[in-house]
């Protein structure tokens, strides 16, 4: 079983200005393993951002089944990250309570969360 498993992902989005619907992304097949590092090249507009938003949870499909470790995907949750083109970063929070939050989303302690946040922080300086 792949970490991520697409299966005939199909993604329309309404387009109001031209009255039509846009076949956004059109069965999209893809099996990636654990510690795989894949690049998803092409033009700009061909679908790349919402197929990882699929995946992220934060689009829904029109029809397919999008997995992770063979759970299928109905939210963003604490077991996939994104690092978006924009920072994104949450400003009311501190450095650390945004390097620990998905951390706090799993419930790791307090303590925990600091000393793990920490390590990062430490790594890249
Ligand atoms: N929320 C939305 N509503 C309507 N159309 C959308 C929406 N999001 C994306 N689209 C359209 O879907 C298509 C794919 O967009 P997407 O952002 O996935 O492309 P991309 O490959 O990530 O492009 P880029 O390389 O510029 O980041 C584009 O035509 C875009 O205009
Ligand atoms: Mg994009």
């Amino acid at each position: 079983m792949a970490a991520i498993e697409l299966r005939n992902i199909v993604k329309i989005f309404a387009d109001p200005k031209r009255a039509r619907e846009l076949l956004t992304l059109d069965n999209i097949d893809l099996d990636i393993d654990g510690n795989d590092f894949v690049c998803l090249l092409g033009p700009s507009g061909c679908g790349k951002s919402t197929l990882l938003n699929i995946i992220a949870g934060f689009e829904s499909s029109a029809s397919g089944q999008a997995l992770v470790d063979g759970e299928i995907i109905e939210r963003p949750g604490s077991d996939r990250g994104v690092v978006f083109q924009q920072p994104t970063l949450m400003p009311w929070l501190s450095a650390i309570d945004n390097v620990a939050f998905s951390l706090k989303l799993k419930g790791v302690a307090k303590q925990e969360r600091q000393q793990r946040a920490m390590e990062f922080i430490d790594l890249v300086g």
